[in-house]
């Protein structure tokens, strides 16, 4: 089924210069970029889009991380696209994840993870994660040639 993901190149990504590296990879997949926007992440933003994790330890410092800097924040479309992104990126924990994934072949720790992606285990979370970042009129429906 064709389905859109949120994506964001976090700051730290953005800060290392790896901001076209992870596109090209989407692209390269076969994905569909229907939206983008570099910002920069807003307290409360930041407090709503990681409002599950509220109760954890690291909260705070999750917060502070994801407006540090800008990101690239961003909507990918294609088949399975919420799984298909998840498995690119990689496990939470750089560490844990495989060589080949984004996350394993870039990303330093469990904080400079390099990349957020929408869960597959909440459902919803793709559609409440893309309207939270983005307005309707700044997806744009376009066909790929492949
Ligand atoms: P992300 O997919 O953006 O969703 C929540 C983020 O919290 C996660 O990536 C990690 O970067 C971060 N995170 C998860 N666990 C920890 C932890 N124990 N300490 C610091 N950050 C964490």
């Amino acid at each position: 089924e064709q389905e859109r993901t949120f994506v964001m190149v976090k700051p730290d990504g953005v800060q290392r210069g790896l901001t076209g590296e992870i596109i090209s990879r989407f692209e390269d997949r076969g994905l569909k970029l229907v939206g983008a926007k570099f910002m920069q992440i807003d307290q409360e933003l930041a407090e709503e889009h990681y409002g599950e994790h509220e109760d954890k330890p690291f909260f705070d410092d999750l917060v502070d991380f994801i407006t540090a800097g800008p990101v690239m924040a961003m909507v990918w479309e294609g088949q399975d696209a919420v799984r298909q992104v998840r498995s690119m990126m990689g496990e939470t924990d750089p560490a844990e994840s495989a060589p080949g994934t984004i996350r394993g072949d870039l990303g330093l720790d469990l904080g400079r993870n390099v990349i957020h992606g929408s869960d597959n285990e909440d459902p919803g979370a793709n559609e409440r994660e893309i309207d939270l970042f983005f307005d309707e009129d700044e997806l744009t429906e376009w066909e790929r040639i492949d």
